[in-house]
């Protein structure tokens, strides 16, 4: 097999064996694909489901995503996790009515203007929607074509990644006048996800095992190569769980940038005594520690230290936040490890 079988076979295979009853597919609506290309990012088919469907029914239209309030917008997005992909979402579909009077665009390189859409997005939605001849380059992807073409090149350069994208677009189909575009990519994030795994890939299904250069040297695994080695760092927060009579608990917005931006939360603190001097009511000998506990981030580990308080009925706890009953905070975009620490409190 050559090269230029590559994207036949990837569309065959596709159409007789990909994945074609994901309800973001049968679809040519920009928004509905841009949406779940967004929760695809880094979340499991599986887990995007729920929330692509409650998106939809509050949001039909971008529109309606637009003229949201922030704070709702995070309230869906709880517990996808990754929140700048909800904020981004949220500003993205403001540009799409202000600048693109409420409908998406239909190039790539104009999709890749508006905020959260990087180049593998926008080439997903122009291949989907509009058919577009532009290749798409995501984590799965990456490791199926550059197993294929026993691709050596680190893609911790940049030199190199842009080498792989150039050969992305070599591999393309040539011809899109069949419509071929959306087969094409949909089939190869199929393959990535169910036949060409990190894991032992299952070569002996695969479409293109025949020519893949990491499959007749044995060595799959081996690729993608990628030396940089994520460097984990470690924080220690204490957070203040104050309760008062009736149940409600404080809690604050975060600010619009760093760890949990534009979520509601707990009250944080660097230390414990930190933690002491932010409180604006006195609290003495009525602080208790509950164990702490550890919250895995991509890039960190979180050693969270609750302290809670039973607080006085209208106490003003901190400067900002406010008092919120389980209706309300159940309704909020919250931290994951916050919401599971409230669930437990009230329990
Ligand atoms: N992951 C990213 N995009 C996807 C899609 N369109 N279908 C299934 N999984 C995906």
């Amino acid at each position: 097999m050559k090269n230029q079988d590559f994207a036949p076979r990837v569309v065959r295979w596709q159409r007789s064996h990909g994945r074609s009853e994901l309800p973001w597919q049968n679809t040519r609506d920009p928004y509905r694909v841009w949406l779940s290309e967004v929760m695809l990012q880094q979340t499991q088919v599986s887990t995007v489901l729920g929330y692509f469907e409650r998106f939809l029914a509050r949001f039909p239209a971008v529109a309606d995503l637009a003229a949201a309030h922030e704070d709702e917008v995070l309230g869906l997005w709880s517990g996808l996790g990754y929140y700048s992909r909800a904020r981004n979402m949220h500003r993205c579909a403001q540009e799409v009515v202000a600048r693109f009077g409420g409908e998406f665009p239909r190039t790539a390189a104009q999709l890749e203007t508006l905020p959260g859409i990087g180049r593998s997005t926008a080439a997903a939605i122009a291949s989907f929607c509009f058919g577009e001849r532009v290749a798409i380059l995501d984590g799965n992807v990456k490791r199926v074509l550059t197993r294929f073409l026993g691709f050596e090149g680190d893609l911790a350069s940049g030199a190199n990644e842009r080498s792989l994208w150039n050969l992305a677009t070599q591999l393309l189909p040539s011809d899109v006048a069949g419509d071929d575009m959306p087969a094409y990519t949909q089939g190869l994030m199929d393959l990535g996800a169910t036949v060409c795994m990190p894991r032992k890939p299952s070569c002996l299904i695969c479409p293109v095992a025949a020519d893949c250069q990491a499959q007749a040297r044995g060595e799959q695994e081996r690729f993608p190569v990628k030396t940089r080695k994520l460097r984990r760092t470690s924080q220690s927060i204490w957070m203040l769980a104050a309760r008062d009579a009736q149940g409600r608990v404080w809690l604050e917005k975060r600010p619009a940038s760093g760890i949990w931006a534009g979520l509601y939360c707990l009250p944080c603190f660097d230390s414990r005594d930190e933690l002491g001097a932010g409180m604006l009511a006195p609290a003495a000998g009525a602080l208790v520690d509950a164990p702490p506990f550890v919250h895995v981030l991509t890039h960190k580990d979180l050693h969270l230290h609750p302290v809670i308080w039973k607080a006085p009925s209208d106490t003003q706890v901190s400067p900002r936040g406010a008092w919120f009953d389980e209706a309300a905070w159940q309704a909020l975009g919250l931290p994951a490890p916050v919401r599971k620490l409230l669930t437990e409190l009230r329990a």
